[in-house]
Formats: C-alpha cells, structure tokens, sequence
C-alpha cells in the first residue's frame, strides 16, 4: 500500500486533468495549478463528462470533490503535497524552470513526477533541488482510463523513490513499466512516433487519407494489440514454430525499403492533409462526443481484456 495521501498535479490540460479524475476516484487529495482560474471551469466539466466512465471501471460509487482543491499560486500548491505530478506543456526550457520552482516549494521527501513524453529526466530535473526524488511517470490519453504508465530514472534518481513512486501508481490502479535508462521517447512513445512519422510519409505522399490508415490499424493490428503486443503477435505469424519460422520468411524484408523513420517535414501541404482528414473522419462530431466513445469503448473492452490476460500473463 502507498503511504501517499496528498498529491499535486502541475498543469492542468489533457493530461493533468486525467490524473486530477483518477486521483479522486481513487480518494486522493488533489491540488491542482494552473495559470487561470478560468481553467478550473473546464476541469470541473470534465470530471462531470467522464465520471459514468470511471465509476464504471473502477466500481466506485461516489465521487469526493471536497478532495479537490484548484490554486494559482504554485506554491500553496505544492505546500503539503506527498507526490507532485507536472503536466505542463512539453518544452525543455519550461520544464526544466518549472522543476527548478517546484523543487523549491515541494517537501523535500515528496516525488516528483513529470508526464513528459519523452524527454530526458537528467536534462529536466538538471536545476531542481533533491533530483534524487524526480522521475519521468509517463501515462497514456485517456489518463482516468489507461493503466500503463511509464517511469523512467533520471541519472540521478534513487531506486527507493522509484520504488515509492511505483507504489503510488499501483494505489491508483496502474500498471506501472519500469524503464531501466533513460531513453528519447522512453518506449511506447518511440514505437508510437515510428508508427505516426511512417503515417506522416505516406499521407504526404498522397498514397491515402488519414481514414484509410486509420481503418488499416483498426481492422487488423489494432483489434490484435490490445491483447497482445508486436512481438508476440509476430510470434504466432509464424505458424508452428513462431518466430523462428516467422524470421526465415520475414528476415530478408528487413532489407526492403519499407520504411523512412526520418520524419517528413511538417509543410503546410501535409498539415492541411492532416487537418482536414481527421475533421471528414469526425464526421461532424465534437470531441467531446468522441471521447464518449472511446471512453465507453475502453471501459467495455478492459472489462473483457481482464478475462484473456490472465490466461496468458
Ligand atoms: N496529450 C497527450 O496525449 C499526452 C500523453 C502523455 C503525456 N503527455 C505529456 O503531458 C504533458 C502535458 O500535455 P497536455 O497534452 O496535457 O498539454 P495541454 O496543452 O493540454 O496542457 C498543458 C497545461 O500546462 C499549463 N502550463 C503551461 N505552462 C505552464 C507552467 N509554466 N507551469 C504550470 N503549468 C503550465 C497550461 O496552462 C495547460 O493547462 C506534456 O509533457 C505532454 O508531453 C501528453
């Protein structure tokens, strides 16, 4: 069990939103900053639009909002705060100023955490005091939804705050990945940008809309990853003998232009391509309306996923 009762999310956009709902549902105390109180109003609207879903996945009956504080002032933040979540915008510069001023408002026992996607904790945590203490917790949109988070040690950080900081993500029912070095992208993140910068050339190409690669992944990969991930999956593509068989008709491919991986460059071209594709896709939709969705969608299939897991973890 996690000793850590009072946590402060830094940054409350997309993703420190998501930690603020997970949090509460899961009877943390939560202190939240942002610039604005302006943004307090978007926050509460949306507790209020994914709360059904997170009652649903995690059984709770109701949510707590006397648990959730919002100030402008980081230090009253970050006062008694146990585990300090940044959410800020992702930027090597702000960040590493931002970590600067928490770590000098925070206890000095408390984590810090930083949700970036994927740069470097040393870099990061380089002017923040007690950088034994900062790590990467790197989750995944729709955070009140997904379990995985990713932590990653900085150059400095001690194996006891990496342990406490894995506690904390299991109290809040997450699969936390233990990342051994830091890495550019940690992992997810650099198959996702491998998988998006790919995408990125074909669209510019003018091979197909972004519709067409999106029904690509959903049909196939797609319904297949959530079960099971690329290698094990390939594994099977080998017939009786997996991957062994999988390698000797597969292996020769590598050596096949099949992908770029340098990624093209953002011209306007490409990004009205990107624009205007995922606008036809929403088909009039406000997202909002889709994250209804997926959200419903996600807690339906973990529900049903918990049933397979177990028979092959
Ligand atoms: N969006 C995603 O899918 C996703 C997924 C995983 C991780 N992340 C990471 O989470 C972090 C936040 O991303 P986001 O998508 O929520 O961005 P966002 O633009 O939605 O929100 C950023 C928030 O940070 C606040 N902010 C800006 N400068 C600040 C500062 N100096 N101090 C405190 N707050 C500040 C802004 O007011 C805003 O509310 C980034 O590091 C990003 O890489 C994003």
């Amino acid at each position: 069990m996690s000793s850590i009762k009072k946590v402060a999310i830094i940054g409350t956009g997309v993703i420190g939103a998501g930690w603020i709902i997970r949090c509460l549902a899961h009877n943390k105390i939560v202190y939240a900053f942002d610039k604005d109180l302006e943004l307090k109003k978007n926050l509460l609207s949306e507790i209020k639009r994914t709360w059904p879903f997170v009652k649903k996945l995690f059984n709770k009956k109701k949510l707590n909002l006397n648990n959730f504080h919002f100030f402008t002032s980081i230090e009253q933040t970050l006062k008694d705060a146990d585990f300090i979540q940044e959410c800020a915008t992702e930027n090597y510069s702000l960040k590493t100023k931002l970590m600067s001023t928490i770590g000098k408002y925070a206890k000095s026992t408390s984590i810090i955490a930083s949700s970036s996607s994927g740069l470097l904790p040393t870099r990061i945590y380089s002017k923040c005091k007690n950088p034994e203490r900062g790590i990467i917790g790197h989750p995944f949109n729709p955070v009140y939804l997904l379990p995985a988070v990713e932590i990653v040690p900085g150059k400095r950080t001690s194996k006891k705050n990496l342990n406490l900081a894995k506690k904390f993500y299991k109290s809040i029912s997450m699969n936390p990945i233990m990342v051994k070095n830091e890495l550019p992208g940690y992992l997810s993140d650099r198959l996702q940008e491998a998988l998006w910068r790919e995408g990125l050339h074909i669209i510019n190409e003018g091979y197909a809309t972004t519709e067409e690669l999106d029904r690509a992944i959903e049909d196939g990969p797609g319904l297949r990853w959530s079960l099971m991930g690329t290698f094990l999956t390939f594994h099977l593509a080998g017939g009786k003998t997996g991957m062994k068989h999988m390698l000797e008709q597969f292996g020769p491919a590598l050596k096949l232009p099949w992908t770029k991986l340098k990624a093209p460059k953002l011209s306007k071209k490409l990004s009205s391509r990107l624009i205007s594709g995922t606008v036809k896709q929403a088909k009039g939709k406000s997202v909002a309306m889709i994250s209804n969705i997926r959200d419903q969608y996600l807690v339906d299939i973990q529900k049903l996923r918990k049933k397979y897991e177990k028979k092959l973890r």
